[in-house]
């Protein structure tokens, strides 16, 4: 766990009903005055209404937690992934320029290819695969040039949480419901937990962090990896009934419509010393995950 320090503040949080929007509202610190919307009430690609919220409620930050995630689906939906991940980004920055307040945009190891044989540290050069890593990337850039040192990115990778649709639930589905089970082995990168990314993103707003900075949990997994951890913990909890066998895959078995990074592994060092925190393995986030879930 995180000790957050002490910060106040108005705070303005979107994409509220998604997995980290709502780790933030449940974690977010004594004294922060929190406005959160979720595309029913700000749908940030419509600028004026993102100008009108952030001048009526005057926030110190901003953090956008919104963002068009489908990374499969973006692919023939580029139009709308470039709006709501790029453009929509502009919007909240030149708002938050014109009321002094600083961003947080929150981004992906997708906008990496995957190819390096370390991990990637804030500073490797981007080169996304796919439309969803690639309009994420020109969202970073986008509060950068409007903001400067009043942008802060974050980029984070395999995000699950109690809430909303993601790896963790999928696997305890398909698990109850299935003999057996095929999972990609060769693709490599952390899983993190959004309660963990929220709590990162509070202590960086509380020492006004800025630039590009990477955050997941800590280690590494393949999805298959993460698959055996799964059902092995949600059997130790109860949450499965039985064990079913699961079996490594190639990408090439499994094809999807986005390519995907093989290695997206981030280089955390230079986060974790500026927040000074001490790194939670993503097997025991997972145990606490599952461990609410229960
Ligand atoms: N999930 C991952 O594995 C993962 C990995 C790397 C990085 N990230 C990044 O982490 C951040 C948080 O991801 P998440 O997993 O919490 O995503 P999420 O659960 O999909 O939540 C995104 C939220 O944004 C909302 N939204 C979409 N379009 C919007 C618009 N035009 N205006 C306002 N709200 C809009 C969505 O509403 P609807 O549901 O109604 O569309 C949803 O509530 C994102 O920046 C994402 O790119 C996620």
């Amino acid at each position: 766990m995180i000790a957050t320090p002490a910060f106040s503040g108005r705070v303005l949080v979107t994409g509220a009903h998604g997995q980290l929007g709502r780790e933030l509202s449940a974690t977010c610190p004594e004294g922060v005055r929190l406005c959160v919307h979720d595309i029913d009430t700000l749908d940030i690609t419509d600028a004026e209404a993102v100008a009108r919220a952030v001048g009526r409620f005057a926030p110190e930050v901003i953090i956008n937690a919104a963002a068009y995630t489908a990374v499969d689906k973006a692919q023939s939906d580029a139009e709308r992934a470039q709006a709501v991940n790029a453009e929509a980004v502009a919007h909240l920055a030149q708002a938050a320029y014109v009321e002094g307040a600083r961003l947080v945009q929150v981004s992906t190891d997708f906008v990496f290819d995957g190819q390096q044989g370390r991990p990637y540290r804030p500073e490797d050069a981007a080169a996304p695969l796919g439309v969803y890593g690639q309009t994420k990337y020109e969202g970073e850039c986008a509060a950068l040039d409007i903001l400067g040192e009043q942008a802060l990115i974050v980029r984070t990778a395999w995000v699950y949480s109690q809430y909303g649709q993601n790896f963790v639930k999928t696997m305890l589905r398909l698990m109850s419901e299935r003999e057996h089970l095929g999972v990609v082995a060769d693709q490599v990168g952390t899983p993190t937990w959004a309660r963990g990314l929220a709590q990162a993103l509070w202590q960086a707003v509380a020492l006004k962090l800025s630039g590009r900075h990477h955050w997941t949990d800590a280690g590494v997994a393949s999805w298959y990896d993460f698959a055996l951890a799964i059902r092995d913990e949600a059997l130790a909890r109860g949450l499965l009934e039985r064990s079913i066998p699961v079996h490594p895959l190639r990408t090439e078995d499994y094809p999807t419509p986005a390519r995907r990074p093989s290695y997206s592994v981030l280089d955390k060092t230079a986060t974790w010393a500026a927040l000074g925190v001490t790194p939670v393995h993503w097997r025991e986030s997972l145990r606490a995950m599952l461990a609410q879930l229960a």
